[in-house]
């Protein structure tokens, strides 16, 4: 038997653990906390976050005082047999727990309707527009004025207001930048939208927050927030891309090039940037009609990414990662449709060899 003190020790232990994790886990360095913001929509949210904590804070120490008091004060003495005076009704009391709640909800619902109006209003007229698309599961991104489309990693230049269109290609997924914005739903034939101006440059993590499916955990990407110019130059870096003829001397680059045409993956990945938009509805109507579900990200600019498999690796310069996702994709991406779709529709029995893996890997990483 464990002595009674030394079990509530323990308790009073495991609770100061517990306690001491969750703290930890209010970090607001962590790349996923809220506790920092790097917009004003984001600071909105926090500043909302803690006018509601303390008055949450207030109402439990006074209703918490009170109850300690009470348990004390009015315990049952030691033979004490005698019953409490018995009471019925108590005008200034019932007023006081009439009111004291309202001014609860009216400072919690104050600010907060004040700021639901200040969310649903239209951002600038000159806010960078970009058209989201959530697959099952990764992340499309489309800039329709600079005409590029790229995914998983949304690039924006710093102190432009965003308006973001978000739409969903299957099911429903939740959008969310912790440290620029709140969550907004990404529903399948029902367009939202959202905005919010990155006020620092740097990567931010995002994470799709609506459980979706097998890869739901695995639905991440990545805000890229730079200086303006250094935006400008991606897009123009993307149009040269666009452009570029494959490689055709012999190298590993253009074996890869050849590969990723004659291996299929042009059937659901694009390179050759936003002309194949119509090549790629068409594809994907074709895919409809065959079962095929999805068209694939558009690597037009991979080798740009610091990321593959939708934010889930880093996408090292020596390939290491890459050519381990193309031999295996299911193994470090599980219910991803890559494996599924290659094997079933285009060469059940071929897989890829090393060499060929290290070709398409050295292609890839040459688009930059
Ligand atoms: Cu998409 Cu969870």
């Amino acid at each position: 038997m464990i002595p009674r003190q030394l079990k509530s020790r323990g308790v009073l232990a495991l609770l100061s653990m517990a306690a001491l994790l969750v703290l930890l886990s209010c970090n607001p360095a962590d790349n996923q906390s809220t506790f920092e913001a790097a917009s004003p929509e984001a600071q909105k949210l926090l500043d909302l976050l803690a006018i509601i904590g303390w008055a949450a804070v207030a109402v439990f120490v006074v209703v918490e005082g009170i109850l300690i008091y009470a348990v004390i004060r009015y315990a049952r003495r030691r033979n004490d047999n005698t019953m409490p005076a018995q009471t019925h009704g108590n005008t200034p009391l019932e007023i006081g727990w009439t009111i004291a709640p309202a001014i609860v909800l009216a400072v919690i619902a104050v600010p907060t309707v004040i700021y639901i109006f200040d969310l649903e209003s239209e951002p600038p007229e000159d806010s960078l527009n970009v058209i989201v698309t959530g697959h099952q599961w990764w992340w499309e991104f489309e800039y329709p004025e600079e005409n590029v489309i790229t995914a998983n990693e949304l690039r924006l230049p710093v102190e432009r207001p965003v308006r973001l269109l978000l739409r969903s290609d299957d099911v429903i997924h939740s959008f969310w930048i912790p440290k620029l914005q709140g969550k907004v739903d990404v529903i399948p034939n029902n367009e939202n939208w959202l905005k919010f101006t990155p006020m620092e440059t740097g990567e931010f993590y995002a994470q799709c927050a609506e459980f979706c499916g097998v890869a739901h955990s695995h639905m991440r990407f990545r805000v890229i927030v730079e200086e303006p110019d250094e935006f400008d130059a991606w897009v123009a870096n993307y149009h040269e891309l666009a452009t570029r003829p494959a490689p055709a001397d012999g190298s590993d680059e253009a074996q890869g090039a050849q590969l990723f045409a004659s291996r299929g993956c042009l059937l659901c990945h694009a390179v050759n940037g936003p002309a194949s938009a119509e090549a790629r509805l068409a594809l994907k109507e074709g895919f409809e009609r065959g079962e095929l579900r999805f068209p694939a990200p558009n690597l037009t600019n991979f080798g740009t990414r610091g990321t593959l498999a939708a934010g889930l690796l880093d996408n090292d310069a020596g390939g290491e990662n890459l050519r381990a996702w193309l031999s295996d994709p299911d193994s470090v991406k599980e219910g991803n449709r890559m494996a599924e779709l290659a094997t079933v529709y285009i060469d059940p029995d071929s897989e890829l060899s090393a060499l060929e893996v290290s070709q398409l890997a050295a292609y890839l990483l040459s688009l930059k």
